[in-house]
């Protein structure tokens, strides 16, 4: 949902900028821009488009100076155009910012500063923060002008502006988007997230919501609002730059699909002890989160609900419309990014109960939120599919209920998964001009028939549906022709015999069936059939169940000619409702 990225130091803003933006493309990827003062002068160069092509074609690394900003975007407001694309300027173009987030009064301020004659060249919200900060600085300094400007907005902002005379200094702000400070030696840095400073330092200060500041080559001041200087903690991270990078893979996905034999261990060392007691002292849990981490979400469910718990999933955008949460509820966020506006909008809701986060990001707002988080030290997901990411939410969502020795073995079983990727390889073909694919499960391998058909949607365009097996009868059925793909996950545990009955339904009405399974009987029935291990505990099954599916998702993805990196349309942090 927009990546942003600031820099003032010795060297070429313009190379740095760039650089950092193609770090941040998985954040949105519609438009992208850069801005970077030269002795009095402002340099703009933007368009829509993604940065690769952009920073090319309008050959952004050209432009001299050492303090600048740049943005690549995921519109909410106003089309994906040039004149939309970030940064924007004032009237006088004196004053430029770039902005992730959505100024909610935007519509009530742009009237107000029309009438004092300001004229727009966007459709954007964020455009109205550079007239507000020119009207500031008609009698104020640029901090006061800043600090005054942000108390006009409702809504949710991360932000970097410059002005193209006085001092060089960048100014910044968040709340309810993040932003991190990167600090360097002699040049600072801040961008929306670690991964896109990570070549210039490894010490950090993430900013806290409300929280405003300035930097300057030689350091930088942190205010409240109201102006009062706070300090913050600085972090240092040990992550090496190739974190950041496709590791000799040919998308950041296929290589989070196989980081995921690591990251399942760094996952499973997660201290969930507090959370444990959390859960041991409240009588009903509500689960709430989006997307993929709502299906780990499903898991978490289903797993409580095995040992007698009251729990239940919820979809955070749903939540206040549906749920009524009261002081002996314990709510359970699963979000990975820790910053996504429908989990954080459920979190407020929930004002009377506590709240256990289980999140993948040190600092986020969600952490602010909650009474206890669990990191799940899975490491920055680039690819906007989540891949590795679910499987570290099972792995912390398992140590929560099952005893550690239970997980062992994970890293084996998801290494053992991945050796079927040539199988699979030879599978995709059979998939990729399929209008639409079903996937079918029981029990508590639903979630993941979800999770994978979810997956397989969102990269590969093909319309995708999952259901518990026994659902297909009810309706579903009537869908199942000659050749229509159906995908069942169908390890040998108590969940066999029926889905052996909805394999046959599918069967008899011509359907295409591929198995995922160590069962003789239902691989005999498969037109194709990926192996599962044989000897191992039935509950890790979810696990072995995901990888093939997430390689399928990614190479019928890849053979229709789609990046499964940045698929159309989405983005990996949402922080719009
Ligand atoms: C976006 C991403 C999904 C993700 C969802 C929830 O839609 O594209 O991959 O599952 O947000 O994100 P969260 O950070 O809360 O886990």
């Amino acid at each position: 949902m927009c990546g942003i990225i600031g820099y003032v130091g010795s060297q070429k803003a313009s190379h740095v900028i760039t650089e950092g933006l193609k770090r941040l493309e998985y954040r949105g990827y519609d438009s992208v821009g850069i801005a970077v003062r030269d002795g009095n002068s402002l340099n703009v160069k933007k368009d829509k488009g993604m940065v690769e092509e952009v920073s090319n074609s309008l050959d952004f690394v050209s432009i001299g100076g050492t303090i600048g900003l740049g943005h690549t975007r995921w519109a909410t407001h106003g089309a994906v155009c040039k004149a939309n694309s970030h940064p924007h300027a004032d009237c006088k173009n004196s004053i430029i910012l770039a902005h992730n987030g959505v100024i909610e009064n935007f519509v009530e301020l742009k009237h107000e500063l029309e009438k004092k004659g300001h004229k727009f060249a966007s459709e954007t919200d964020s455009e109205i923060i550079a007239h507000l900060l020119e009207d500031g600085i008609k009698s104020k300094t640029m901090l006061e002008s800043f600090l005054s400007s942000l108390k006009r907005l409702e809504g949710s902002y991360a932000i970097v502006a410059m002005t193209s005379a006085g001092e060089e200094k960048l100014f910044v702000a968040r709340r309810n988007s993040p932003l991190v400070i990167g600090v360097g030696k002699g040049e600072m840095l801040c961008a929306s997230d670690i991964p896109a400073m990570l070549k210039h330092t490894k010490t950090f200060v993430p900013l806290e919501e409300g929280d405003v500041a300035v930097l300057s080559r030689d350091g930088y001041n942190i205010y409240s609002l109201e102006g009062a200087e706070v300090t913050r903690k600085q972090i240092t991270v040990d992550w090496g730059l190739d974190i950041a990078q496709k590791g000799g893979y040919p998308h950041f996905m296929l290589r989070e699909i196989n980081d995921q034999k690591h990251f399942i261990n760094e996952s499973l060392a997660s201290d969930v002890t507090e959370g444990k007691k959390l859960i041991d002292q409240h009588s009903r849990i509500d689960i709430v989160a989006a997307g993929t981490s709502y299906h780990a979400g499903l898991m978490l469910s289903y797993l409580l609900s095995q040992t007698g718990k009251s729990a239940q999933a919820f979809i955070a955008s749903d939540y206040s419309f549906v749920a009524k949460p009261n002081k002996d509820t314990l709510m359970v966020v699963i979000t990975q990014s820790g910053e996504t506006a429908d989990v954080l909008q459920a979190m407020r809701f929930a004002d009377k109960c506590k709240k256990l986060a289980i999140t993948n990001t040190v600092g986020s707002s969600v952490t602010r939120l909650a009474d206890c988080t669990i990191l799940m030290n899975s490491g920055p997901e680039i690819g906007v599919a989540a891949t590795k990411t679910f499987t570290s939410q099972l792995a912390v969502i398992f140590k929560l209920v099952f005893p550690k020795e239970k997980l062992s073995n994970l890293s084996q079983i998801i290494s053992q998964m991945l050796e079927q990727e040539d199988a699979i390889k030879k599978i995709a073909p059979t998939l990729v001009a399929k209008e639409n694919v079903f996937f079918i499960a029981r029990g508590g391998n639903v979630p993941i028939a979800y999770e994978a058909s979810l997956k397989f949607k969102e990269i590969t365009y093909i319309h995708s549906e999952a259901y518990p097996g026994g659902e297909l009868k009810h309706g579903t059925l009537s869908l199942i022709t000659n050749g229509v793909p159906v995908i069942v996950l169908a390890p040998s545990d108590a969940t066999l015999s029926k889905l052996f009955g909805n394999l046959k339904e599918a069967k008899a009405r011509g359907g295409t069936i591929l198995s995922i399974t160590n069962d003789d009987s239902i691989k005999n029935e498969s037109d194709f059939s990926i192996p599962l291990p044989k000897n191992i505990d039935p509950i890790l099954y979810p696990f072995a169940l995901i990888v093939p599916l997430q390689l399928l998702a990614y190479h019928v993805s890849v053979l229709r000619g789609i990046n499964p990196d940045r698929p159309r349309n989405l983005a990996k942090s949402v922080t719009v409702e």
